[in-house]
């Protein structure tokens, strides 16, 4: 009976120490120049103490162009012997206690946001609306086909850099709507050359950059993606075309396939309803008839009927009754956890050591007054955005152990928003200051 404490060997010879895998967070830690610093050191190293066996990074990105948000670390082209160090540094922090540090490299496409770029690229010119009235985003640009082979190169170029400088894996995002996972959508990409139509042409750009990758990294260097188990957007890459892409991927030399959903427009990653607030466009994800907290197993179980490759799944885990169920009902391999460990670091461990139960559930603790939007929101506009406001109360504990200090569970959810977006556009502005070439 497989639990959450148990070793996993992956397919390329790796074994991980135990069934915990940190998911990608975005740290925005870096300053202008898109180079990791000591801040990066300092919240890895705590991560790394608190006992996950797989860390992945925030989203590293391989072109400074189209990046998800200031604070980014950028690898693009040859790296100066600065950042080259830098990257090593965060490498030996982030692996101690036996850690696996995986970087999980990403290019925005068109959700690169508007502070950053006017102009995104993404497959074809498919923009989206502004979203939650808040979040607007560059203006897509076809790629051309030179482009795309281009892209290939940096995601190689970027994992070749990770692996030289210490890093124990690399994770690609093809999910949440950035540019890889608008390839697999028939709604985004609406192309008709080698790259667009068919769901094997959609995915040639993730497949190809998986076996371009492995060809410069070696059989032993693990390799995973990030992957939509559905966009859960009327046309958008469905739940059925998740299980083909599955099928494909078994034939290719992949690690890991972690399991999450949703795109900006309908961030079911976090379980909020829409924030575009057209909910015709959107489906609700269906959860399991038993109870379960992991809102992607039902379709996680499907896609582990058709794969031979272990299976992480991430979204809504908090208790070792619910993490061990799905181990132990062989629906994945990985328990994958975000937000538990914004506010507390250590409890991988508390979980192991049985110290605690679950993690403490402040995503149903964290509210706003209604009198903070106006009484005449509609209710489900304050709730999508209370739960969006969540994240940036995540962004903020992140910030405070990346500076060696202690969580603040009390901060305030209208605080966190406020300081997020005073941050974030004054870290835009000083991006756009620093990278000339950006419109
Ligand atoms: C603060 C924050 C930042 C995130 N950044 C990323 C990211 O850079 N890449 C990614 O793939 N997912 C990102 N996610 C999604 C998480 O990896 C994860 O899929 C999601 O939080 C659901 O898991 P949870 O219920 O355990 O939090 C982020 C989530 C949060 C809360």
């Amino acid at each position: 009976m497989t639990k959450i404490s148990d070793n996993l060997l992956l397919p390329c010879g790796v074994e991980i120490k135990n069934r915990f895998l940190k998911s990608a967070m975005t740290e925005g830690l870096a300053n202008s120049d898109a180079i990791a610093n000591e801040r990066h050191n300092t919240l890895y190293n705590r991560w790394a103490k608190g006992g996950v066996g797989i860390s992945v990074t925030g989203n590293v990105q391989v072109d400074h162009r189209y990046i998800e948000r200031a604070g980014n670390v950028v690898i693009e082209g040859k790296q100066s012997n600065e950042s080259l160090a830098a990257l090593a540094d965060w490498s030996k922090a982030g692996t101690q206690n036996n850690t696996h540090l995986w970087m999980q490299l990403s290019h925005a496409g068109r959700q690169t946001p508007f502070s950053i770029n006017k102009e995104s690229r993404a497959p074809s010119v498919q923009p989206l609306p502004t979203l939650g009235g808040v979040l607007k985003f560059g203006v897509p640009k076809e790629l051309s086909k030179s482009e795309i082979l281009n892209i290939i190169d940096q995601f190689v170029n970027a994992a070749e850099v990770a692996k030289q400088t210490g890093f124990t894996g690399v994770q690609l995002h093809s999910a949440h709507g950035y540019l890889l996972s608008e390839f697999l959508s028939p709604n985004v990409n609406q192309r008709t050359d080698e790259w667009g139509g068919s769901i094997e042409n959609r995915s040639r750009l993730l497949i190809t950059t998986i076996e371009a990758i492995r060809d410069k990294v070696g059989r032993n260097f693990p390799i995973s993606i990030k992957l939509n188990s559905s966009d859960f957007q009327k046309g958008g890459f469905s739940h059925e075309e998740s299980i083909e892409v599955a099928k494909i991927l078994n034939n290719t030399s992949l690690d890991l396939l972690e399991i999450s959903g949703g795109t900006y427009e309908n961030f079911t990653a976090l379980e909020i309803d829409s924030l575009n607030l057209k909910k015709a466009k959107t489906i609700k994800p269906q959860r399991s008839t038993k109870v379960r907290e992991a809102y992607f197993l039902k379709y996680a179980e499907a896609i582990k009927e058709v794969i031979s490759i272990p299976l992480a799944v991430t979204g809504g885990f908090r208790s070792t009754e619910g993490m061990n169920n799905a181990l132990q009902s062989g629906a994945c391999d990985v328990i994958g956890l975000g937000r538990p460990l914004c506010s507390e670091p250590n409890i991988v461990n508390e979980l192991i050591s049985g110290e605690k139960r679950s993690a403490t559930l402040y995503e149903n603790m964290l509210e706003f007054g209604p009198w903070i939007l106006g009484l005449n929101s509609p209710i489900s506009l304050m709730r999508s955005n209370n739960k969006a406001a969540q994240v940036y109360w995540c962004y903020r504990q992140i910030l405070k152990i990346a500076d060696g200090n202690e969580v603040d569970t009390k901060l305030g959810l209208f605080k966190a928003f406020l300081d997020h977006f005073r941050d974030d556009s004054a870290n835009s502005k000083k991006y756009k200051a620093f990278w000339k070439d950006l419109d």
